[in-house]
């Protein structure tokens, strides 16, 4: 539960004279992140070809029949191995480091504009269908609440926790160095690599 909602639930309506305390019902439909160790992910399973009769119907117009992206829309399967490229291609496939992830993501957004739409089934299924696109699991696989949270994925490793506490523990001391600081701040890769910033100073032309 959130402190939003243990808020609101701990406070008297004298003490907050708006609104009333969720009902467990709306915290259940709020509440609906999936982690990496599987907390969150509801009961269910879905096969591969469950997925792809329900990524055919509902995802490709957008995301492409095999996950390549139709015209402008996102790619989700390809690109392992291009992270350190000057353009990487970042995918489901070569980016992400969970595959509870792609759960999470698709029950809270997918399809684009009807948003929480899909069965907890469904969603197994277009996971086992977009993690057999990027061949990260075979034809035979059925994803479920149970082995999403074992399938490792190619990035895992390129992930890792926030260590500022212990790497940048010189920087946070009491007097910090402000003159002849070294090693001097060294530019290690420029926006424009990411393709974020334009080269022209005219806005590219939009189909
Ligand atoms: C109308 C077009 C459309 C449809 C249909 C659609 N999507 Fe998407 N999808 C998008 C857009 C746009 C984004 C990027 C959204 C953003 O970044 O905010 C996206 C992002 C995603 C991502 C994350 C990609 C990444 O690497 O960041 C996944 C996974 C995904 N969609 C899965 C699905 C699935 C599964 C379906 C079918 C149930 C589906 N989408 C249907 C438009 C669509």
């Amino acid at each position: 539960m959130t402190m939003l909602a243990a808020m609101c639930v701990n406070l008297s309506a004298a003490e907050l004279p708006v609104g009333r305390p969720p009902l467990p019902a709306e915290i259940a439909a709020w509440d609906i992140d999936a982690r990496p160790d599987g907390q969150g992910l509801p009961r269910g399973q879905g096969s591969v070809k469950q997925g792809e009769t329900l990524y055919l119907e509902r995802c490709a117009a957008c995301h492409g029949e095999f996950g390549e992206g139709a015209g402008r829309w996102p790619e989700l399967a390809g690109g392992v191995g291009t992270l350190a490229h000057e353009r990487p291609f970042k995918t489901v496939g070569s980016y992400w480091p969970h595959a509870t992830t792609a759960f999470d993501y698709i029950r809270r957004a997918m399809p684009f504009g009807q948003a929480q739409s899909l069965q907890s089934d469904e969603i197994y299924a277009l996971v086992a269908f977009i993690l057999n696109l990027n061949d990260i699991v075979k034809d035979d696989f059925v994803a479920s609440q149970a082995n999403l949270p074992t399938i490792k994925m190619p990035n895992a490793a390129g992930f890792y926790d926030d260590d500022r506490e212990t790497a940048e523990r010189g920087f946070w001391v009491a007097t910090p160095c402000m003159t002849d600081c070294k090693p001097p701040a060294r530019i290690t890769g420029h926006a424009s690599a990411v393709d974020v910033t334009p080269d022209s100073k005219t806005a590219p032309k939009m189909e």
